[in-house]
């Protein structure tokens, strides 16, 4: 059975080891397996929920493009766009808009926690930000979506709204989306354990950027929060250490050994030991890819075709979905 994957990331910086290995890993096997359909689209009006400087924004969307490129990404197999070249997006969000509940959408904690103690202050797109997720996955009946595990509430709310539409509308007429998750889908800071690994942290010591050098990794995994204890014999063991558990997370999923098989390797062993085998194998993950973006932001003509063609794909497929969502709902005269 064909699956259809729809996926988005925010053009708002750098991207990180945490969206590489919950998200962008997933979205490479997801393209490389014939019997899907993917689309990965940079939601930059998703961008603007929060305020953005133009001229970053848009060197933030090739980069964007560049990193799914450069990771395995293949735009002659996948749609990759822009969400503010297909107006379906904004469209459709008004539509669901009407269908979602308040109620719903004051449930969600990302707002809760984005908009911070004034909410008055915050923008109203911040508000409605899943209404216009919901569009974009619903406008290509997507039937998996691969996310960290952040996005997970946003996720049953486009499940919601999709229910909500078909029972309105006496219709099978949107695939209830799917989540697609690895072990990865919440890499913590390498500051702080309890933290999740984020664009938005003042601190550039806390994540690996996708761009970073060889030296801006062995620094980083070297000025990494732990402990002055030993390496784990167990799992058990870890119980309030959530430094070293994360970073043991980052060694199994780069790895692709289970946790299980990196804590028997390592244990008993110093900590430095440890964060220099790691320091390697990130290395050898992000050099690669790191190098391939430097080529690809070069090459602004090819990054500016990939876009266009993907948008003129997804205009297509998204104003079917549109013109019938019109039918149902009674707009066309
Ligand atoms: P964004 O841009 O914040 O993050 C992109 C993807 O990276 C995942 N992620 C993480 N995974 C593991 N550990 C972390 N520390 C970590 N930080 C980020 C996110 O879960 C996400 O999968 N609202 C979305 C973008 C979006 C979208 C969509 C996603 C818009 N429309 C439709 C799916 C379908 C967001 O802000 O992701």
């Amino acid at each position: 059975m064909i699956k259809k994957i729809f996926s988005g990331v925010q053009p708002t910086g750098n991207l990180h080891l945490g969206n590489y290995l919950g998200a962008i890993k997933n979205f490479v096997d997801l393209n490389n397996d014939s019997n899907n359909e993917c689309v990965f689209c940079v939601v930059d009006l998703h961008a603007i929920t929060v305020k953005q400087n133009p001229r970053e924004l848009k060197s933030n969307i090739q980069e964007t493009v560049a990193t799914f490129i450069a990771s395995g990404i293949d735009p002659k197999r996948s749609i990759i766009f822009n969400q503010s070249g297909v107006p379906a997006h904004a469209e459709g969000a008004w539509i669901l808009s009407c269908v979602a509940r308040t109620g719903w959408l004051n449930r969600m904690t990302q707002f809760k926690e984005k908009a911070g103690k004034d909410k008055e202050k915050a923008s109203v797109g911040l508000y409605s930000y899943p209404v216009l997720m919901a569009a974009d996955i619903l406008l290509y009946d997507a039937t998996h979506v691969p996310v960290g595990d952040d996005q997970k509430q946003h996720l049953e709310l486009s499940r919601d709204i999709a229910h909500k539409f078909n029972t309105d509308y006496g219709l099978d007429f949107f695939p209830l989306p799917e989540p697609v998750m690895n072990n990865n889908t919440r890499i913590m800071s390498l500051r702080d354990g309890n933290k999740k690994m984020s664009k938005s942290d003042s601190s550039s010591y806390s994540r690996i950027l996708m761009t970073d050098s060889n030296d801006d990794i062995r620094t980083k995994i070297k000025k990494s929060k732990t402990d002055s204890m030993k390496m784990p014999n167990d799992e058990l063991s870890l119980d309030g250490r959530p430094e070293i558990s994360n970073l043991l997370n980052i060694f199994s999923a780069v790895s692709k050994e289970s946790k299980e098989l990196v804590i028997k390797k390592f244990a008993g062993k110093e900590i430095s030991e440890f964060k220099s085998d790691l320091t390697d194998i990130l290395i050898d993950l992000i050099e690669p890819i790191s190098s391939e973006i430097k080529k690809l932001i070069d090459d602004k003509g090819f990054l500016n075709k990939v876009l266009q063609d993907g948008a003129n794909k997804a205009k297509s497929i998204s104003a079917v979905t549109i013109s019938e969502i019109h039918d149902l709902m009674g707009l066309k005269s």
